[in-house]
Formats: structure tokens, sequence, C-alpha cells
């Protein structure tokens, strides 16, 4: 396996990090690059709000588990459950040395069709994939966190973003402070049909 096989096999999700700051030169030597990923039309629908200072994730965190917490009564969990899922979340969101939340512009779009629609959502996850890879070239962890999608109305409004920007995920980074387990892959055999 030559060494960029290696490279793209050897990205994990990690989900514990050390306190350490990321340096800001390197956050944006990751955007920098993410913004090298394809896109329909090369319409590069991609945004990033960066989510620095101790309030602005606070407001993200109440936005994102008060939604949690509703969503999780109306189906009628278990209390307890709800609330271990809730500061379980905070904690994460306030132990992230950085958090990316990626938005898709929904006005960088050529037509209202709803395959351009999927294509824009598509555009964007390669820059998310195309970040993570980045941070991984940077010797950090990353992990896409998809919890804004179910309040992306919430998130515009504490965040004070702009109606155009639709939150498709959250991307936490940071120097890793666990060895995450191996992802078991399935067999590429069984996910290819030969014509
Ligand atoms: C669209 C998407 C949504 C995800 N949402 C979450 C999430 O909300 N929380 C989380 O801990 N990991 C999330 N992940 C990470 C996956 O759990 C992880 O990629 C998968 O288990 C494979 O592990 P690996 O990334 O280490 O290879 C998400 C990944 C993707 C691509």
């Amino acid at each position: 396996m030559n060494e960029f096989h290696h490279f793209l096999r050897t990205r994990r999700s990690v989900r514990r990090f050390k306190p350490d700051p990321v340096p800001a030169s390197i956050v944006d030597r990751i955007l920098a690059t993410t913004i090298f990923a394809p896109s329909a039309h090369n319409l590069q629908p991609w945004r990033f709000a960066l989510i620095q200072s101790g309030s602005a994730k606070e407001k993200l965190g109440n936005a994102l588990t008060s939604k949690m917490r509703a969503d999780s009564e109306a189906k009628g969990e278990n209390q307890a459950e709800i609330e271990n899922r809730v500061n379980n979340s905070l904690r994460r969101i306030a132990e992230a040395p950085v958090i990316i939340l990626l938005c898709r512009d929904v006005s960088a779009i050529r037509t209202e069709e709803p395959e351009e629609t999927t294509m824009s959502i598509q555009s964007v996850a390669t820059a998310g994939l195309q970040l993570l890879l980045a941070a991984h070239a940077e010797g950090l962890g990353g992990n896409w966190i998809c919890w804004p999608l179910y309040a992306q109305e919430a998130v515009q409004d504490v965040l004070k973003l702009s109606t155009e920007w639709q939150a498709q995920a959250m991307i936490f980074l940071g120097f890793e402070d666990e060895k995450p387990k191996e992802a078991l892959r399935q067999s590429v055999k069984g996910l290819i049909t030969y014509r």
C-alpha cells in the first residue's frame, strides 16, 4: 500500500481531545485545503462558522440540546437517559478545542430542482471529508457530528448566522486524547456488483 492509501485508511473519528488549543494557523491551513474539495458546477456552496468563544459554544450547546431534549421527550424516551445524553453532548461541546459548523449556502445553487439541492448537499459533504483529512494531515483528530441538522433554525438564530447558511454538521477538532478503536469495515467485495 502506498503512503497516501495508508494515510486515508488511518483517519479515525476522535471523540476525546486534549485541552491544548489548536494554533489558528493550523485551522486556517485546514480550511484553505478544505475548499479544494470538488463541488457541483464548481459552485462551492460550503460555508464555515468557527465557534471559538466560550459564549458561542454555550449558545450552540444550549440550542442543540434543547432541540435534542424536546425531540426525545416527544418520542417518549426515558427521562434519565435523555438527561444523560444532553449532559454528555454539552460536555463534548465544551471540551472540543475547535468547533467548525459546516454550512451550506442555500443561495449558491443553480436552480431549485431537487437534484440540484442534492448535489449542493453532496458538495458540502465532500468539503466535510476534505476538512477531516486535512486535519488528519496536521496530526489532529476530528469528529463529524450530525446534531445541527436537527436544529438548523435554532442554530442560525443563536449564532446570528445568515438565513442562507444552513447547518449541515459540525466538526470537532483537536489533539487526540484517545486511540480510537478500529472502526470495522465490511469486506469491499460484498459491496460491489459486477456487470
Ligand atoms: C454524516 C455523518 C454523521 C455522523 N454523525 C456523528 C455524530 O453525530 N456523532 C458521532 O460521534 N459521530 C458521528 N459520525 C462519525 C461516525 O460515527 C464514524 O465516521 C463511523 O463510526 C466510522 O468511524 P471512523 O470515522 O473512525 O472511520 C458521523 C459521520 C458521518 C459521515
